[in-house]
């Protein structure tokens, strides 16, 4: 398979305000970048579901990213609000939700910290494009694209949607 093509998105208030307090954006980049993905973009948003749902629609409709990666808002702060069903942000705009994709991120996070079980992630398909949200901090990001990468399934996931 040609490598992937990856956009990351920081979802942090205060990252979009000073962008070297995002840590956890470049950590993503770092790891893909080392297993041979392509990184297209990497941009960071506040926690506004119309600033998030506008990047990730724009990046959908280039054609050329295989796999968009957020990081941040997944929890329970009241500014917490990446995932959101009842608002504009991304689970809406799923064509296919991905449960197993859930499935996987939030198992392997439980066997590092049951702090895991404050993560509301979601994962599918946009288009020909597949994304996940993942949480805000290094350890958390690192442990969940180890768990997507070891399992080989965002590679088959992406053979089967280009
Ligand atoms: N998942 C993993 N794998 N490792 C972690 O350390 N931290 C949790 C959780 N998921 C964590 C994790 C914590 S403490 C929180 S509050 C939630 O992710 C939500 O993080 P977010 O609001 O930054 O998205």
């Amino acid at each position: 398979m040609a490598a992937a093509r990856v956009a990351i998105l920081t979802v942090s208030d205060t990252a979009s305000l000073d962008s070297s307090a995002d840590r956890s954006g470049p950590a993503i980049q770092g790891l893909l970048t080392q297993s041979g993905y392509i990184c297209m973009h990497l941009q960071i948003v506040p926690d506004d579901e119309t600033r998030i749902r506008s990047v990730v629609l724009a990046w959908c409709d280039q054609g050329d990213i295989d796999w968009i990666v957020t990081t941040g808002g997944t929890g329970f702060g009241v500014r917490d609000r990446t995932p959101e069903a009842s608002t504009e942000a991304i689970q809406p705009l799923l064509d296919r939700e991905a449960a197993g994709i859930v499935h996987l991120l939030l198992s392997a996070s439980l066997k590092a910290t049951p702090l895991a079980a404050l993560s509301r992630p979601v994962a599918g398909t946009i288009k020909n494009t597949l994304i996940t949200t993942l949480p805000g901090s290094v350890k958390a990001v690192t442990e969940n694209i180890n768990a997507l990468l070891q399992a080989g399934v965002v590679n088959h996931a992406i053979e089967l949607i280009r």
